[in-house]
C-alpha cells in the first residue's frame, strides 16, 4: 500500500445560480457587520446592493499581482472604517487583495470569483513590491467563504474563459503526477480534468449556455482544490519563470504551455489537451506572447519551450513510455514484492528523469557520486548509509515501520556505528571505561505494551565520546568502549553507569559531506545514545535518547529526532546526570 496525507480544505463554498443573493446570509454567518467590499464597479455594485447596511466601504483599486502600495492604501480604508471582515468580488487580483489585507489584519473573508482561477481556495499569496513579486504560504490568507455564481459567469469573455479555464486545468493535470498525490487528489483532478475538458468547447460555442458554465466552474473550483492540496511541479515552475522574467500574462502563459508540459510528462492525453486549445480562441504559442528562441536559449527546458515558441504540437515521447514499459515487463517473472519493488523504482527513476529532463552530464554526476561513495565504503564505514540518512530515506522507512506500532516506545534510525554482538557486561558496570565526560547513571526500564516487565530482554547500548566519536572512529581505542549488550533482570530493569553523549557531525569527507556542503547544511547530530532491544517473541526496538536541551535538535542531519524521544538527563544531587526511561516493546504477533 502507498502511504499518503491528506488535509481537507476547510473552506465553506456555496455554488449555484444566483448565489451571490445569499452574499448577506454568508457574511452574517462569520459574524460579520461592518464589510469592506473589494472589487471592480462591474459586479461590486451589485454585491454592494446585496449588502445593504453591511457595507461599511468600498475599494476599487485591486490591481493584478497585488502590489503592496495597493495594500497599503487599502488597509487604511480598513482602519478608517472599523471593517470587521472583506468581501472581494472578481478575479486573481480582487481575491489577491482580500488575502493581503487578512495577512496583515486577520479579518475573515468571502470571496466571490467571477473567473476560474482557483486562487481562492489556498492559502498562497503572492505581491509585488519594486516590480518583485514575492508569493508566501500561510494559513492566515485562506478565505472561510467562497460563493461560486454560475450566473457571475456568464458575461466572462470567450478569450478569457478558455484561457482561464486551462489555467484551472493546469491545476487538476499537475495533481496527476505531483510527488504527493493522494486518492482524494486524483478523484479531483480526473472530475475537474473531465468537467473543464467537456466544458470549454461548448463555452466557446455559446458563452451564455448555463450548463457548460456550470460545469468550468464546478471543474475550476475542483482543480483549485488540487492545487490547494498538493505541491505543483514542472508546468508551474515554467509559467512563473516566464511570468517573472519576461512579464507574459498568466492565464495565456499557462493555456499555451500546458500541452507541452504534459507531453513532456508522458501524459497520454497531452495530444487531447492540444487540439483543445487549439479549437480554442487564445494564443497558441509563446511566440504569439512576444517570445524568441533566444530569450529561451539558456533555460534548462529549452526543449521543450522551443516547440512551445512555435506552437507545433508537441512531441509526446512515446518512445519513453514503451521503453519503461519494457524495463517493467521484464520483472514479469520475479516473485511478487520484488517485481512491485523493482517496477516501482524503474518507473520512479524514468520519471524523475524525464520531469527534470536530466541531462547526460548530470547522470554521470550521479553515477560518480554513487561510485566515490562506494570506494569510501569500508566495514567500519557506510556512506550508504549515510546517504540514506542525509536524504530523510532511513526517517521514512523508519517511520512506516514505526507507525503501524503506536503504542511502543517510537524507534529512530540505527545509523552506521552500530557494531554486532557487542561485548556482554554485567549491570551496574561503566561503559565509558574511564574517558573524560560528566558521569550518568541511568536506570531503564522494559515493558510491553500493558506495562508489564519484559525480563532477559537484550539491551545493546552504544554512543560517542565527549568529543562526538564512536570507539570505531578512534584508531587510537582498542576493543569496545561506549558499547556494550545488558540483559534486564527479573524486574525488565537495567542500570549502567557511562557519560553524557555530546553532539558530533556524521562523518563528512566522503560524498555525503560534499553533498551536506554544497547545499549549505551542517552535518551534526543532536546527542543521543542508541538502543537496541530485542527478545524472542518481540518486536526488536531500535532507537535512540537524545538529550533535552541539546544542540541541533531542530535541524539533526539524519531527521531522526521525534518528540517522544527527547528526554530530561536531569541533575544529580551527587554531580553528574540521571538518566530515567521506560522502553515499550510490542510482542511480534500485535
Ligand atoms: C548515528 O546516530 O550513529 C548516526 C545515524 C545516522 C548517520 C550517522 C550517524
Ligand atoms: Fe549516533
Amino acid at each position: 500500500m502507498t502511504s499518503f496525507t491528506y488535509a481537507a480544505n476547510p473552506v465553506r463554498v456555496v455554488f449555484g445560480r444566483g448565489t451571490l443573493g445569499t452574499l448577506g446570509d454568508e457574511a452574517r454567518r462569520l459574524g460579520l457587520s461592518r464589510v469592506l467590499l473589494v472589487g471592480s464597479p462591474r459586479y461590486a455594485d451589485t454585491a454592494a446592493d446585496v449588502l445593504g447596511p453591511l457595507l461599511a466601504a468600498r475599494f476599487e483599486d485591486a490591481a493584478m499581482h497585488t502590489p503592496v502600495d495597493v495594500t497599503e492604501r487599502a488597509l487604511k480604508v480598513v482602519a478608517e472604517h472599523d471593517v470587521d471582515g472583506v468581501v472581494a468580488i472578481g478575479g486573481g487580483s480582487a481575491t489577491g487583495l482580500a488575502k493581503a489585507i487578512a495577512l496583515h489584519t486577520d479579518l475573515p473573508q468571502l470571496i466571490v470569483p467571477t473567473t476560474y482561477a482557483g486562487s481562492e481556495l489556498t492559502e498562497v499569496l503572492g505581491q509585488t513590491a519594486d516590480g518583485r513579486k514575492t508569493t508566501q504560504k500561510t494559513p492566515k490568507v485562506r478565505p472561510e467563504t467562497v460563493i461560486y455564481d454560475v450566473d457571475l459567469t456568464l458575461g466572462l469573455p470567450v478569450p478569457f474563459s478558455a484561457a482561464s479555464g486551462l489555467n484551472a486545468l493546469a491545476h487538476a493535470v499537475e495533481a496527476r503526477y505531483a510527488p504527493d498525490a493522494n486518492p482524494m487528489t486524483d478523484l479531483l483532478a480526473a472530475e475537474a480534468t473531465k468537467l473543464l475538458t467537456s466544458a470549454l468547447p461548448r463555452i466557446a460555442e455559446n458563452p451564455s449556455d448555463v450548463d457548460a458554465r456550470t460545469d468550468a466552474l464546478r471543474g475550476a473550483w475542483l482543480a483549485g482544490t488540487c492545487l490547494d492540496a498538493v505541491s505543483m511541479g514542472l508546468h508551474h515552475k515554467l509559467c512563473h519563470l516566464l511570468g517573472g522574467k519576461f512579464g507574459l500574462p498568466h492565464a495565456e502563459t499557462h493555456a499555451v504551455l500546458l500541452p507541452y508540459v504534459m507531453a513532456h510528462q508522458g501524459l497520454d492525453d497531452a495530444g487531447e489537451i492540444f487540439d483543445l486549445a487549439a479549437s480554442l480562441p487564445i494564443p497558441h504559442s509563446l511566440a504569439e506572447l512576444g517570445l524568441t528562441e533566444a530569450d529561451i536559449a539558456d533555460e534548462p527546458e529549452a526543449a521543450l519551450l522551443r516547440q512551445a515558441i512555435d506552437g507545433t504540437r508537441p512531441a509526446a515521447p512515446p518512445s519513453l513510455k514503451a521503453l519503461t514499459n519494457q524495463v517493467v515487463d521484464s520483472f514479469a517473472g520475479a516473485p511478487d514484492r520484488i517485481r512491485e519493488l523493482l517496477s516501482d523504482l524503474v518507473q520512479t527513476l524514468h520519471g524523475y528523469a524525464i520531469r527534470t529532463d536530466l541531462t547526460q552530464d548530470e547522470w554521470e554526476y550521479a553515477i560518480g557520486f554513487l561510485t566515490r561513495a562506494g570506494h569510501i565504503t569500508t566495514d567500519t564505514r557506510q556512506e550508504f548509509i549515510l546517504l540514506s540518512d542525509t536524504l530523510g530515506v532511513s526517517s521514512v522507512v523508519d517511520v512506516l515501520t514505526n507507525s503501524r506500532t503506536p503504542d511502543t516506545t517510537p524507534s529512530a534510525v540505527l545509523g552506521p556505528f552500530y557494531v554486532e554482538g557487542p561485548p556482554e557486561t554485567p549491570q551496574g558496570a561503566d561503559i565509558a571505561a574511564g574517558l573524560p565526560g560528566t558521569p550518568l547513571w541511568t536506570d531503564i526500564r522494559v515493558t510491553d505494551t500493558e506495562d508489564r516487565p519484559v525480563p532477559e530482554a537484550v539491551v545493546d547500548v552504544w554512543q560517542s565520546n565527549e568529543d562526538g566519536f564512536y570507539d570505531v572512529q578512534l584508531p587510537e581505542v582498542d576493543g569496545p568502549v561506549l558499547r556494550a549488550r545488558f540483559r534486564t533482570d527479573a524486574e525488565g530493569r537495567l542500570r549502567f553507569r557511562t557519560i553524557v553523549p555530546s553532539a558530533y557531525p556524521i562523518p563528512s569527507d566522503g560524498p555525503v559531506g560534499q553533498m551536506l556542503d554544497a547545499v549549505g547544511r551542517h552535518p551534526y547530530r543532536a546527542p543521543h545514545v542508541h538502543f537496541m532491544i530485542a527478545k524472542p517473541g518481540y518486536r526488536t526496538l531500535i532507537t535512540q535518547l537524545f538529550v533535552a536541551g541539546g544542540e541541533y535538535l531542530d535541524s539533526d542531519t539524519v531527521f531522526g529526532v521525534k518528540d517522544g524521544l527527547i528526554v530530561d538527563f536531569t541533575e544529580r544531587p551527587g554531580g553528574g546526570r540521571r538518566l530515567d526511561f521506560t522502553f515499550r516493546i510490542s510482542g511480534s504477533s500485535e
